[in-house]
C-alpha cells in the first residue's frame, strides 16, 4: 500500500510526487507516456528552444546596426531538431533522477481508478491511501479541422521543424500557442496568417498592450485576422484552400495555405481514468472539480494542473501539486495565489493580477502608470526598445491591482510584480524601491512612479 500515487509526471505531477516524498510519504508516480509530460516533452521547453533558435536568426541580421556583419545564416533544420531534443532530454532525464533521488517509485503504464484507494496500471492492481490526478490536457478539437499530421497539425507535430517549414502557414487561434508558433515560423521563413475568432488576439488580456503587440507582430510580417473563423478546407493542386468567415456579418473568403496549425485551446485529459466509477465530479467543460486543497468531491482523491481547471499553465500546476501533496500529508495547505502568465512572443508579453477592465467590473477606481521601453537605456543597448509596462493600482489606497508588461525580459520582470501583489504592495512600494541601473527592472519602478506623475525619464501626463 502506497501513501500516495500520483498519476502523470508533468510539472504538476512531479512536483506533487517529490514534495510528498519530502514530507515522508511512500509515493509512486505512474506515467503512461514520457516523464515530464507535455511541458517538458512537447510544450514549454521545446517551444522555447525553437523560439531561441528562430530569434537568433533575426538577431544575426540586427547585429549589422552595431557593425557586426555575419554572412547569411545557414539553416539546418535537422540540427535544430536535434538541439531541441537534446535540451528536452537533459530536462526529462533530470526529472527522472529527481524522482528517484527523492525515493519516488516510477511506474510506467496507464492508470485507471478502480476505487477511492485502488488503481490498476495496465491490469496490475495497486493500492494507495491517496491519489493525485495530474493527467494534463490535449489540443482541443475543431469540427472540419481534424489533425491528420499532414494538412492540419497540432502544436506537437508543429514542433518537428525538421519535417520542413511550410511556405504558407495558417494558424487557427490567436492565443498563446498560436502566437508563439507564429513567431517561430515567421522567423524561419513561413508566410504566417493568424486567424482569431474574438475581436483581439489573446482575448481577455490588456487591450492596449495587445493592440501594440498586434502592430509589432504585423511589422514582423505576421498577418493577423481577428473576428474571423475558419469554416472548412480543401486540398487542391495549389495547396489548401481554407474558407473563413467574418464572425459578425458572415462575409466569407478563401485563404491559401500549405499547412494549418490548430491552436484553439486545450481540453482536459480524463479518458480512460474511470472517474465515473469512483464518483469524481467534472464540470461542464470536463475539468475535474476541486476545492482549495485541490481535493475532489471524493475524499483522498486530488486533481491538479490542466486537468483540474484553467489557466493551463505549468507554474500553476506546480503550485497546485505542492498544495495537494502537503494536504495529502496532513499539512495545512490551500491554493490562493497570484498566477502570472507569459506569452513568449518577441517582445514577450507578461501579466499578473487584474486588467483595468476587470478592476472596473468590480467597481474599483483605478490609477494607471506606464513606462515605455523606448525610454530605457538598457532596452536600447539590447536593441529591444519596443513595448511598455503598465502598472494598475487602486486609486483610493494605492494598492497594486495588476501589472502588464510588453517588452524585453517581461517573463522575468513579471516575477517582481507577482511578489509585490502577493505582499499586498502599493505602487509607492514599487516606486520607492531602489532598482539597479541600467536594467530592465528599473522600468517597472518608473511605471509605478509615472502612476504618481513622478517618473524621471518620461514627461508625466
Ligand atoms: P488559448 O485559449 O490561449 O487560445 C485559443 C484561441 O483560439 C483563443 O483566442 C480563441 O478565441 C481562439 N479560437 C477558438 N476557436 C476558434 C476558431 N474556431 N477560429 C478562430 N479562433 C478560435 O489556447 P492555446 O493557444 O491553444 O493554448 C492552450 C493553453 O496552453 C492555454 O491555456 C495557454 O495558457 C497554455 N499555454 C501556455 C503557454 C505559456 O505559458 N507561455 C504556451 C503555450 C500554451
Amino acid at each position: 500500500m502506497y501513501d500516495l500515487i500520483v498519476i502523470g509526471t508533468g510539472p504538476g505531477g512531479y512536483h506533487a510526487a517529490i514534495r510528498a516524498a519530502q514530507l515522508g510519504l511512500k509515493v509512486a508516480a505512474v506515467e503512461a507516456g514520457a516523464v515530464g509530460g507535455v511541458c517538458l516533452n512537447v510544450g514549454c521547453i521545446p517551444t522555447k528552444a525553437l523560439l531561441h533558435a528562430a530569434e537568433t536568426l533575426e538577431n544575426a541580421k540586427k547585429a549589422a546596426e552595431f557593425g557586426l556583419v555575419f554572412s547569411e545564416p545557414q539553416r539546418d533544420l535537422t540540427k535544430m531538431g536535434k538541439w531541441r531534443d537534446k535540451v528536452v532530454k537533459k530536462l526529462t532525464g533530470g526529472v527522472a533522477s529527481l524522482l528517484k533521488g527523492n525515493g519516488v517509485e516510477l511506474i510506467k503504464g496507464f492508470a485507471r481508478l478502480t476505487g477511492p484507494h485502488e488503481l490498476e496500471v495496465d491490469g496490475k492492481k495497486l493500492e494507495a491511501k491517496k491519489t493525485i490526478i495530474a493527467t494534463g490536457s490535449k489540443p482541443a478539437a475543431l469540427a472540419g479541422f481534424e489533425p491528420d499530421g499532414e494538412n492540419v497539425l497540432t502544436s506537437t507535430e508543429m514542433l518537428r521543424v525538421e519535417s520542413g517549414v511550410p511556405e504558407r502557414l495558417l494558424i487557427i487561434g490567436g492565443g498563446v500557442i498560436g502566437l508563439e508558433f507564429a513567431s517561430i515560423y515567421n522567423r524561419l521563413g513561413s508566410k504566417v496568417t493568424v486567424l482569431e475568432y474574438e475581436k483581439q488576439i489573446l482575448p481577455g488580456s490588456d487591450p492596449e498592450l495587445v493592440k501594440l503587440l498586434t502592430r509589432i507582430l504585423k511589422k514582423q510580417g505576421v498577418e493577423i485576422r481577428t473576428g474571423a473563423k475558419a469554416v472548412s478546407y480543401q486540398r487542391g493542386k495549389e495547396g489548401l484552400a481554407v474558407s473563413i468567415e467574418a464572425v459578425k456579418g458572415g462575409e466569407s473568403e478563401v485563404l491559401a495555405a500549405d499547412q494549418i496549425l490548430l491552436a484553439v485551446g486545450r481540453a482536459p485529459v480524463t479518458a480512460g481514468l474511470n472517474l465515473e466509477a469512483v464518483g469524481v465530479r467534472t464540470d461542464e467543460r470536463g475539468f475535474i472539480s476541486t476545492n482549495e486543497h485541490m481535493e475532489t468531491n471524493v475524499a483522498g482523491v486530488y486533481a491538479i494542473g490542466d486537468v483540474a481547471r484553467p489557466p493551463l499553465l505549468a507554474h500553476k500546476a506546480m503550485k497546485e501539486g505542492l498544495v495537494a501533496a502537503a494536504h495529502a500529508a496532513g499539512k495545512p495547505a490551500a491554493f490562493d495565489q497570484q498566477i502570472p502568465a507569459v506569452v513568449y512572443t518577441n517582445p514577450e508579453f507578461a501579466s499578473v493580477g487584474m486588467t483595468e477592465a476587470a478592476a472596473k467590473e468590480r467597481g474599483i477606481k483605478t490609477a494607471v502608470g506606464r513606462f515605455p521601453f523606448s525610454a530605457s537605456g538598457r532596452a536600447l543597448t539590447l536593441q529591444q526598445s519596443e513595448g511598455v509596462i503598465k502598472v494598475i493600482a487602486d486609486a483610493e489606497n494605492d494598492l497594486l491591482l495588476g501589472v502588464h508588461i510588453l517588452g524585453p525580459g517581461a517573463s522575468d520582470l513579471i516575477a517582481e510584480a507577482t511578489l509585490a501583489l502577493e505582499m499586498a504592495a502599493t505602487a509607492s512600494d514599487l516606486a520607492l524601491t531602489v532598482h539597479p541601473h541600467p536594467t530592465l527592472s528599473e522600468n517597472l519602478m518608473e511605471a509605478a512612479e509615472n502612476l504618481h506623475g513622478q517618473a524621471i525619464h518620461v514627461i508625466n501626463r
